[in-house]
């Protein structure tokens, strides 16, 4: 029914429309013009979320590559809003830094296999595999693994592994065995990084070695990988591919090659599917995993990685949708180019949502949306461009 109210409002509506019918022409008639009661037409609703079908993400890459995220064991203790995206959508979990050597060997002789304990069994209950990550890096482990002589360095390290890969040996599918071992100062002479390892090895590479080698020797059947970020740049790329080479020749175990790939908005995914095919290129027969995918919706400068200077700013809460609609365009660029990658055996996001993500803190403290979920957890149009070809983002 018309209230009063509603033929107010309608003849307010109706007045520029009635003044443009007249063309002017008028003004002199005392008659009103004719008033027409068209009904108000209803605001078109907003299309629907899109709202994947429970198991639609790891069921869209099935028999090609598993889906993996990065968690913490607060995300499945917590409210359960995390362990319910993952459970749908996910097949694989990795460890944020809950196996990394602090927390597990926190102090010399010491081993807490709380955190890492659960999130192997959380895994098994719900049927997903467990990357294991990280056995070795420069950071994240306690001065006391670089002390005394190289021998006595070996030992312990050695001891670690040991210990760590055994504890899990059967459960964990692959492991990343070293992290990061690749320099990027290209003003070397050698691929390696100067780091604690190098320094606690005796000034060379031969840790990477041992890692490798007594991992194998725990577990003959687990996936033993080499992990590294910024791939898709030449320079990175080709003393990440001198690394793996030399092992390879040598015959020190190594099963596969991961890329951590924290990309930008700016990133192309041809670059990055480049690092792919050159890795498939020099070594048929590696498995590659994409270990640690998010997408910035910073296009950040190098200072700001070195130095923390230059940085975007922050957009707050207010991240313009162009931005979104470019990284879901470059998701989507990127799952396509994977899936036509037959060495690509898993692939993990570095979280679940927005909500949790490491880039909220790294390089600076800023608001970021790098993942397939928002901050309520809703899935964001990334999610949608990877799974339907016909959405335009
Ligand atoms: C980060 C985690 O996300 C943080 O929670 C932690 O405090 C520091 O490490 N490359 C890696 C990961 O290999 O282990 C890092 O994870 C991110 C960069």
């Amino acid at each position: 029914m018309f209230t009063a109210r509603d033929r107010l409002k309608l003849l307010a509506g109706g007045a520029a429309f009635a003044f443009t019918g007249c063309g002017g022409g008028g003004g002199n008639s005392s008659t009103p013009p004719p008033i027409t009661m068209t009904p108000p037409t209803p605001p078109t609703p907003p299309p629907a979320a899109f709202e994947p079908a429970v198991g639609q993400f790891r069921d869209a890459f099935s028999g090609k590559f598993a889906i993996g995220a990065a968690i913490k064991t607060s995300q499945i203790n917590e409210d359960g809003r995390d362990a319910e995206i993952l459970e749908n959508q996910f097949n694989s979990i990795t460890s944020e830094f809950e196996m990394k050597p602090e927390v597990i060997a926190p102090s010399e002789g010491v081993f807490d296999w709380t955190a890492p304990d659960a999130l192997v069994e959380y895994a098994e209950s719900n049927g997903m595999a467990i990357r294991g990550h990280t056995l070795l890096w420069h950071q994240a482990t306690p001065d006391y693994f670089f002390a005394g002589t190289p021998a006595e360095v070996r030992a312990r390290l050695e001891n670690y592994v040991t210990e760590v890969v055994t504890r899990y040996r059967g459960r964990i599918f692959a492991w990343d065995v070293v992290n990061e071992v690749v320099t990027d100062d290209s003003s070397l002479g050698d691929p390696y990084r100067r780091s604690n390892w190098w320094d606690a090895s005796g000034g060379n590479a031969d840790y990477i070695d041992w890692a490798l080698e007594a991992a194998r020797a725990a577990d003959p059947d687990c996936l033993l990988f080499i992990n590294e970020y910024s791939t898709r740049f030449a320079g990175k790329r080709a003393r990440y591919i001198e690394v793996i080479r030399d092992l390879v020749d040598r015959n020190i175990p190594l099963d596969g090659v991961g890329h951590q790939m924290h990309i930008s908005v700016e990133t192309n995914a041809s670059d990055v599917l480049a690092a792919i095919d050159a890795i498939d290129a020099e070594f048929m027969g590696l498995d590659q995993h994409v270990t640690e995918l998010d997408i910035s919706i910073y296009a950040d400068p190098e200072s700001c990685f070195a130095d923390q200077t230059g940085c975007r700013a922050d957009y707050g809460s207010n991240v313009p949708e162009d931005i979104l609609r470019t990284q879901a365009e470059l998701y989507r660029g990127l799952f396509n180019g994977f899936s036509e990658r037959n060495s690509i055996k898993s692939v993990s996001t570095w979280g679940i949502s927005d909500a949790q993500s490491w880039l909220d803190t790294f390089p600076v403290t800023r608001t970021n949306a790098p993942l397939l979920w928002d901050r309520d957890r809703d899935s964001k149009t990334a999610l949608q461009a990877i799974l339907d070809p016909d959405f335009t983002p």
